[in-house]
C-alpha cells in the first residue's frame, strides 16, 4: 500500500531473524527466531503508519530495525531514498539523529540516577554539532516547555514524576536532535488509561509543530485508531493487513484484523448486539517455526488446504481490485473476498457466533 504522501521510508522484504543456537561452549545453531520475516510498508511524509499485532509478532523488532539499532538480516529500508541498512560511520550517525525512538515503558527507560536534564540534554553528548555546551540547558528547557512540562524541573529526578509526565521526558528526549521520523514503540502501554489519551494528543500536536513522520505502534487497534492515517497489522513477523484507516476499522479484509476487531468493546449496545464476535483459539505458532503457507492458517476459520500450500501475498485481493471502494486495500489473504465462513475442524479458530 502506497503512503498517502511523498515517502520518507520505504520498507522492503525486511526480515530479521535471530539464531537460535543450543549448549554454551560450540553454540551450535539449531534453528532461527522469524521475529521480523519479510515485512514491506511505506511512511509518507508527514504521516502516521499504525502498526498493531499480538505480543511477539516483531513490532519492537521493526522498530529496532527502523531505528537503525538492529541490522536487519535481509531487505531494505529507504530514507528518503537511501538505503539505511549498509549504512556505517558518519553517514549512520547521520541516519540515526533523523529517525529516532520513543520508548513503551516511561519507568525503566529513563536512567533514575539522572537529572531530568542530562536525560533530554543526553542526545547532545553524542551529536554536540547539534547544540554547543553553552547553549544545551536553554535547548533542554525549550524541549520541556514543548512537551508540557515545566522548564524549572531540569534537576529534578524522574521518580519524582507520574507516568504521563515521565513520557514527555521520553518524547523531548526524542524530540532533541529535531529527528524527522518518531518510532514510538507502545508510547502509551505501560500508562493508565486517562493519560493515554494527553499522550496520544501531545504526539498529534507535535507532528504538526515539528513536520514529524511517526511509526505508532500498540497491541490494540484502538489505540492507534486516532493518530493513524494508515494502519498495518502483523502477525508472526509479517504484516497482513494494511490501509487507510477507515478501511481497516469498517471494511477489514482478513480474517486475523476481524477477528483483532471483534474483539475491542463497543461502547453502543445495539451496535454490539449485531456484531459478529470472533474467538480465536490456539496460541500464535512459535517463531521458530512458522506453519507453511499462510501463517496464520492454523487459527484460522477460512482456512482450506490451498493456504497451506501457497503464501498468500499482501496485495489487493482480486475480487476487489476494480472497485476502488474500500475493500480495495492490501491483504494478504487468499479468500479475503469470501464471505461465508468455513467451519474448521479440530483446533482451527471459530467462526463468528
Ligand atoms: N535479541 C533477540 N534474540 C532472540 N529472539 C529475540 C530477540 N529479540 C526479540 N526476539 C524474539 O522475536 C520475537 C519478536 O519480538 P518483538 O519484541 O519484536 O515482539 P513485539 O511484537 O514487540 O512483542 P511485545 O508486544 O510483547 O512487545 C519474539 O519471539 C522474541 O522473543
Ligand atoms: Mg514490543
Amino acid at each position: 500500500m502506497t503512503a498517502t504522501t511523498e515517502p520518507i521510508l520505504e520498507v522492503t522484504g525486511l526480515v530479521k531473524h535471530y539464531p537460535l543456537t543450543q549448549g554454551v561452549l560450540f553454540r551450535k545453531q539449531v534453528g532461527a527466531v522469524k521475529a521480523v520475516d519479510g515485512v514491506d510498508f511505506t511512511l509518507g511524509r508527514g504521516e502516521t503508519l499504525g502498526i498493531v499485532g499480538e505480543s511477539g509478532c516483531g513490532k519492537s523488532t521493526v522498530a529496532k530495525l527502523l531505528c537503525s539499532l538492529e541490522r536487519p538480516t535481509a531487505g531494505s529500508i529507504l530514507f528518503k531514498g537511501e538505503d539505511i541498512t549498509r549504512l556505517s560511520g558518519r553517514a549512520l550517525k547521520a541516519v540515526r539523529r533523523n529517525i529516532q525512538m520513543v520508548f513503551q515503558d516511561p519507568y525503566t527507560s529513563l536512567n533514575p540516577r539522572m537529572t531530568v536534564g542530562d536525560i533530554v540534554g543526553e542526545p547532545y553528548d553524542i551529536h554536540p554539532e547539534v547544540a554547543p555546551k553553552g547553549d544545551r540547558r536553554r535547548r533542554v528547557q525549550e524541549l520541556l516547555d514543548v512537551v508540557g512540562l515545566n522548564p524549572e524541573y531540569v534537576n529534578r529526578y524522574p521518580h519524582q514524576f507520574s507516568g504521563g509526565q515521565r513520557q514527555r521526558i521520553g518524547i523531548a528526549r526524542g524530540l532533541a536532535l529535531r529527528p524527522e521520523v518518531i518510532v514510538a514503540d507502545e508510547p502509551v502501554s505501560a500508562l493508565d488509561v486517562s493519560v493515554q489519551a494527553q499522550v496520544v494528543n501531545l504526539l498529534d500536536r507535535l507532528q504538526a509543530e515539528f513536520d514529524l513522520s511517526y511509526v505508532f505502534i500498540a497491541h490494540d487497534l484502538s489505540v492507534v485508531r486516532h493518530i493513524s492515517d494508515r494502519v498495518g497489522v502483523m502477525y508472526l513477523g509479517r504484516i497482513v493487513e494494511i490501509g487507510r484507516d477507515a478501511e481497516i476499522y469498517d471494511h477489514p479484509t482478513h480474517p486475523y484484523t476481524q477477528a483483532l476487531l471483534s474483539a475491542v468493546p463497543v461502547p453502543d449496545p445495539e451496535a454490539r448486539e449485531h456484531r459478529e464476535r470472533i474467538i480465536l483459539t490456539g496460541d500464535v505458532p512459535s517463531p521458530t517455526n512458522i506453519p507453511s503457507g499462510c501463517r496464520f492458517r492454523t487459527r484460522c476459520w477460512k482456512a482450506q488446504e490451498r493456504c497451506a500450500r501457497e503464501v498468500p501475498a499482501l496485495a489487493v485481493p482480486a475480487a476487489f481490485r476494480d472497485a476502488s471502494g474500500p475493500a480495495a486495500h492490501d491483504s494478504a489473504c487468499h479468500f479475503a473476498a469470501e464471505r461465508q465462513v468455513v467451519p474448521a475442524e479440530g483446533e482451527h479458530g471459530n467462526g463468528p457466533g
